[in-house]
């Protein structure tokens, strides 16, 4: 296995660039389930998940090829209504295969996904959503077991406790696009990803109103055509990079996002004085401020509010800003993997429930730290550029689930990171070290 290896203390200036969403591109590759004719694929981020999803549409029946490093062409002519456990386990995303075999085939069998570090992750939701549409849903053995001969369209309400779900919502929506009869889903997540797929399948012949509202209202066709879509910038790694700037910048110029999708962060980033400059509708500048940051709370909600997928990030900006910051994690209660990694180079954090209290620290100091997911490991990185000496961060495979050689891209504008094998890591300090 590889570690990430950080030099603390450089300055990053010049074009960093945003690759294509990982949670627009992973529905997107399941909605190619939903014909038999070909689609290609564009501007598809290079990671692990990604190759994943490949597989398991592969084994699901598909001819999928990579036509270009961030191209891919899929024909799924004849495919499987079944997706087994060793498969599905591996990666949560494979629930969104539910709703476009249910479209298709009428029939799916899917293994339940199972939780992962930051919560439990349910799927009662996108059951709900199924049974919404009068399927029989039922669940054994771990298997859910989804027959929708007698489907048709119907009203759904698809809130839950903590708001709307993003995955949920997209795999209703691809099981009703083939659904007869008008369906409403109330309650619809508005994240830019949601809003991707449905231009997707429009350009497929859906037929959905609404797009980008909470209330989509979806007319079910009887089939859908190929098409050639290109995936949008993944706003996630666009804001890791921001706070990068933020923490490390001099003039640092985040290219090929959409800046539509950075308010809710980019408004947090100026209330504490982050000096950012809006270049265009997809590029921003922004720099370390040569004065302290002030300390900020911030609260994370469904899109358009602040993402869960940056609270880590952001949690290591305000653990080097002075002052108490407060942040507060309203979608996955458990989302706070990386505080005790943080804690490890210095940062003072307590966990009072859904919420961190964060005291900024002047300086964080390099150390040994366990990537546990994909945002924290985003958010160990950020703290290894700041920290003095070297950080050495393990089990980067979470990493390479979603950023597209982040390390590349940062060494690119002065970062000193690089990707060792771990054997090459200094033995006392490895605390996997046999
Ligand atoms: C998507 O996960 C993203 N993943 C997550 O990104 C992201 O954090 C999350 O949305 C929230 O924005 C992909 O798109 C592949 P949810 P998803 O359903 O769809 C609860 C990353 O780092 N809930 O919107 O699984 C759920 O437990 C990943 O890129 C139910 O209770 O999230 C959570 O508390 C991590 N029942 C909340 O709703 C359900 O049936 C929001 O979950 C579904 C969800």
């Amino acid at each position: 296995m590889d570690v990430m290896r950080i030099e603390g203390g450089n300055t990053l200036s010049g074009s960093i660039s945003v690759s294509g969403a990982k949670n627009a591109a992973l529905p997107i590759f399941a909605a190619t389930l939903l014909t038999e004719e070909t689609c290609i694929l564009e501007n598809v981020p290079n990671l692990s998940d990604i190759r994943f999803m490949a597989q398991i549409l592969e084994h699901l029946g598909a001819e999928v090829e990579q036509i270009a490093p961030t191209s891919w062409k899929i024909s799924a002519k004849t495919i499987s209504h079944r997706a087994p456990y060793d498969l599905v386990r591996k990666m949560r995303a494979s629930v969104c295969l539910m709703g476009p075999l249910a479209g298709r085939l009428k029939k799916a069998e899917i293994s339940l996904p199972g939780g992962c570090v930051i919560g439990p992750r349910p799927i009662d939701m996108h059951l709900k959503g199924f049974a919404g549409l009068g399927m029989k849903v039922e669940v054994d053995k771990g298997y859910v077991f989804l027959d929708a001969t007698e489907a048709c369209g119907n009203p759904i309400f698809l809130g839950g406790r903590h708001g709307s779900t993003v995955t949920g919502t997209a795999n209703v929506l691809m099981a009703a696009v083939l659904t007869p009869g008008k369906t409403i889903i109330e309650c619809a997540a508005c994240e830019p990803e949601v809003v991707d797929l449905c231009k997707m399948l429009v350009s497929m012949g859906a037929d959905i109103q609404g797009i980008g509202s909470p209330t989509l209202t979806i007319v079910g066709v009887a089939k859908l055509s190929g098409c050639r879509y290109t995936i949008l910038p993944d706003r996630i790694e666009a804001g890791t990079f921001l706070i990068a700037g933020a923490m490390a910048g001099d003039n640092l110029t985040v290219t090929n996002l959409r800046v539509a999708d950075q308010a809710a962060l980019i408004d947090k980033l100026k209330e504490a004085g982050v000096p950012l400059t809006i270049e265009s509708d997809s590029a921003v500048t922004v720099s370390k401020s040569s004065s302290p940051l002030k300390p900020v709370d911030v609260v994370t909600h469904p899109h358009p509010g602040f993402p869960t997928d940056v609270q880590a990030q952001m949690s290591t900006l305000m653990s080097v800003t002075p002052g108490i910051s407060i942040v507060t994690e309203k979608i996955f209660p458990n989302r706070f993997m990386h505080v005790p990694e943080l804690q490890r180079m210095g940062a003072d954090i307590a966990i009072e429930g859904p919420n961190a209290i964060v005291k900024g620290q002047s300086k964080l100091s390099g150390a040994p730290v366990m990537a546990s997911d994909l945002r924290a490991s985003a958010a160990l990185i950020l703290a290894g550029l700041v920290a003095e000496g070297t950080t050495w961060v393990l089990r980067i495979y979470h990493l390479d689930r979603g950023y597209d050689k982040i390390d590349e891209k940062l060494r690119a504008v002065g970062a000193v990171i690089d990707r060792i094998p771990e054997s090459d890591m200094p033995k006392d300090l490895n605390p996997e070290a046999a």
